[in-house]
């Protein structure tokens, strides 16, 4: 068996295990997904049939029309009016109800309903960032069960594309522009969102998961997201930022490289700068850094990180400075 086989029934086989999923696609986890596979489905059939059937007759007419001795090539008829009307309308009538349809889908991914729930969505180099009515910001999506839900996009950087294989979403983030995308999921469960369009080195890493919470829940974590700071310590408090706020994306606490410095054992330590000077750690070294990221920048990294000024609260900057002294 040749390798390429392999895989397929491999990717059978790994698909299968999934409910609802098929070898090409994952199992459909929004109202439309239906919709959007059965269209898919139906055009790669349609190409199929139509990709068997001229193949067939194609090599059928080579080979009962090859040249042979003694049998002198014939003129070929230079018309046929039915055939003609026939292979130019059926295929006509074929694309015109797969526009028709897939009209109607497209319309409906972007017209969502009256009554949706808003979620601001922001994309940066290199992590998804969601925004919750009240404020609360995480790194993952978390939505109420059967609800509509309205995703306005934005990005702080390049151009990012949100994309939910499971809701068959996909909606390009853009500097200076606000996009939107909306989806309903009638089932509670977890699903991978994904940056689809190549926005530099850690680009593969831009993930996130939507958690859809099961009737009831998803008010109970909103409100404990929120009240974060009044519930804890903010050296505690601040570990939970350092992950909601994506910070853990680019800078590790246990010493490994990153895309940022590592953030262990740095308080009170000097570190040396970019352009030659030095910065000892302190709270204002660590304030500036989340507020103006170019201010400073640790030698042998590059200046990526994007400014926090304006979205963080000073009580939160507070916290993850205790949380930074904790790393020894
Ligand atoms: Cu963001 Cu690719």
């Amino acid at each position: 068996m040749n390798s390429a086989s392999l895989f397929l029934l491999r990717s059978l086989g790994a698909a299968g295990s999934v409910e609802g999923s098929s070898f090409w696609l994952p199992a459909p986890a929004s109202t439309l997904a239906g919709k959007v596979d059965w269209l898919f489905n139906a055009i790669s059939l349609i190409a199929l049939l139509f990709l068997l059937l001229i193949a067939t007759l194609m090599g059928l007419f080579v080979w009962r029309y090859r040249a042979r001795p003694g049998r002198p090539a014939e003129p070929a008829p230079s018309h046929n009016t039915p055939l003609e009307i026939a292979w130019s309308a059926i295929p006509l009538a074929i694309v015109c109800w797969i526009f028709w349809e897939g009209f109607q889908g497209f319309l409906e991914l972007h017209t969502p309903p009256q009554n949706a729930y808003e979620v601001l969505v922001s994309g940066q180099k290199w992590k998804w960032l969601f925004t919750y009515p009240n404020g609360v910001v995480d790194e993952n999506l978390h939505v109420p069960v059967s609800t509509p839900v309205r995703l306005v996009l934005s990005s702080e950087d390049v151009i990012h594309s949100f994309f939910v294989p499971d809701f068959r979403i996909k909606r390009d983030a853009v500097p200076g522009r606000f996009t939107k995308a909306w989806f309903e999921a009638p089932r509670p469960g977890e699903h991978r969102v994904y940056c689809a369009e190549y926005c530099g080195t850690s680009h593969s890493d831009m993930t996130a998961k939507v958690i859809v919470h099961p009737e009831g829940e998803f008010q109970r974590w909103l409100d404990s997201a929120a009240d974060l700071l009044d519930r804890m310590p903010p050296a505690e408090a601040g570990a939970k930022l350092f992950v909601q706020r994506g910070c853990k994306q680019c800078h590790s606490v246990d010493g490994t490289g990153g895309i940022g410095p590592t953030l262990k054992g740095i308080f009170g330590h000097e570190q040396v700068l970019r352009d030659g000077g030095r910065a000892r750690v302190d709270e204002d070294y660590l304030r500036e850094s989340i507020l103006d990221p170019q201010a400073k920048v640790v030698a042998g990294y590059d200046p990526v990180m994007p400014t926090f000024k304006g979205r963080i609260k000073d009580r939160e900057i507070v916290a993850l400075i205790e949380y930074v002294k904790t790393l020894r």
